[in-house]
């Protein structure tokens, strides 16, 4: 426990993403949608505003190309718009993940098909996706979950040995990086997610980079309706929708983004802070990067073993209550294939478009064929984080599991 541990109190309130408390929002935002306002252009097709913030995180991130829509699922539709499946092609992914990362590739007439994740991350891994692909595979999702990278460098040899491109979905790990290497750059193609509650935020909307140029332009055409802005003789060249980012959104997100990097050091640095002060607490732990790769901490999730701590996640997270420390366990609840949209083939009319179309191994989502996921579920604990945590309020979040860790795993820590 570190020297300067304040005195616990119980009636905290920690500061929260879904308010001006845990947000960064200020001046800087307010000025720059004046300005949009001001000039009377509210439409990215003809501000300054998005085409600003693409350039910006283009640069911010080191790649080629950025393009901003209207949410983190219109970023991962646009993704997989790009790439093209044909109907029934098979987009590899993981159970573990917001909905709004799966139903983009059912719109897109591709089957979701779940690879199982590690245990002791919520990731999917080289070894569990290799597992998922077929001959009819056509990309692979890897999102970073909580803002800790997935293994992404034996996952990319693998995706390159069978010629399949990767999507990586940073929704929640915006700055994480795998070498010197931000992750969005190290697959095909990045997507990332500015809703409420992400590292920055407009509210709702969505970016996503790529260094293929050609990726990039399909990627920009189906956020604009197909449209050829500027060519001699433009037509909407393909199906696509209105996923644009408005003026005043880019003009939030590109103050938010000079506030990115303090915000992701501050995360880091709060849960290094909470890491040393439950580090001796047996039965508990986080999800460690991969050597060589950092975290971003969009959320401090404990993985928290119920043979050890009695009641595991759920009554971990029930006692934290009394200390006014909100917490989710089980996160998602359950495998997003158990979803009724999934599981009951909820898609176009009555015909279970494209699941009508996929091979049965690739919609067998028997129990026994994701024991990490389950395993996952069972055990994490998940704690709100965000940058306007000071070292008050995780040491108030430090007292209060250890004093509910305490009852629950009562004998096991001394002193
Ligand atoms: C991993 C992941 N992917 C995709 C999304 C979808 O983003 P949005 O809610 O901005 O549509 C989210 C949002 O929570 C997410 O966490």
């Amino acid at each position: 426990m570190p020297d300067s541990f304040h005195v616990p109190t119980r009636d905290l309130t920690l500061p929260s993403d879904q308010d001006a408390s845990g947000r960064t929002l200020g001046e800087e935002e307010m000025a720059l949608v004046a300005e949009a306002i001001r000039s009377g252009v509210l439409t990215s097709t003809k501000g300054r505003m998005v085409k600003g913030l693409e350039t910006r995180f283009a640069e911010l991130v080191g790649s080629r190309h950025a393009h901003a829509c209207a949410s983190g699922s219109a970023a991962i539709h646009t993704a997989i718009a790009a790439i093209d499946p044909e109907p029934g092609d098979e987009i590899v992914t993981t159970p573990i993940t917001d909905m709004g990362a799966l139903t983009p590739i059912l719109y897109q007439g591709a089957i979701p098909v779940f690879a199982d994740v590690d245990p002791r991350t919520g990731n999917v891994t080289a070894a569990t996706v290799e597992q998922a692909l077929s001959d009819r595979t056509r990309a692979i999702v890897v999102t970073h979950l909580f803002g800790c990278p997935a293994e992404i460098g034996p996952i990319m040899a693998l995706a390159q040995r069978r010629g399949v491109p990767v999507i990586e979905d940073c929704a929640q790990a915006f700055l994480s990086t795998v070498g010197v290497r931000h992750v969005g750059t190290i697959g095909t193609i990045g997507c990332f997610s500015l809703q409420q509650g992400k590292h920055i935020t407009t509210g709702e909307g969505g970016l996503v980079v790529t260094d293929d140029p050609d990726l990039a332009r399909r990627m920009y055409l189906f956020i604009n309706k197909g449209w050829g802005y500027g060519d001699p003789k433009p037509d909407h060249y393909f199906i696509a929708l209105n996923y644009r980012m408005s003026e005043l959104q880019g003009a939030v997100a590109l103050a938010q983004l000079d506030k990115l990097g303090d915000g992701v050091a501050r995360r880091r640095a709060m849960a290094e802070r909470l890491d040393d002060a439950i580090a001796d607490l047996p039965g508990l732990g986080t999800p460690r990067s991969p050597i060589g790769a950092t975290h971003s901490y969009w959320k401090y999730p404990l993985i928290v073993d119920p043979e050890t701590v009695r009641g595991g996640p759920v009554a971990l997270g029930g006692g934290l209550k009394d200390w006014s420390v909100a917490s989710a366990p089980r996160y998602i609840q359950k495998p997003a294939f158990e979803c009724a949209v999934i599981r009951e083939q909820r898609t176009f009319g009555r015909s279970r478009f494209p699941f009508s179309l996929a091979r049965p191994e690739a919609v067998d989502y028997a129990p026994a064929r994701f024991p990490g996921a389950y395993r996952f579920l069972e055990r994490v604990l998940v704690l709100p984080w965000n940058e306007r945590y000071e070292p008050r309020h995780v040491d108030h979040i430090a007292a209060a599991v250890r004093a509910k860790h305490a009852e629950l795993a009562g004998g096991l820590v001394h002193g």
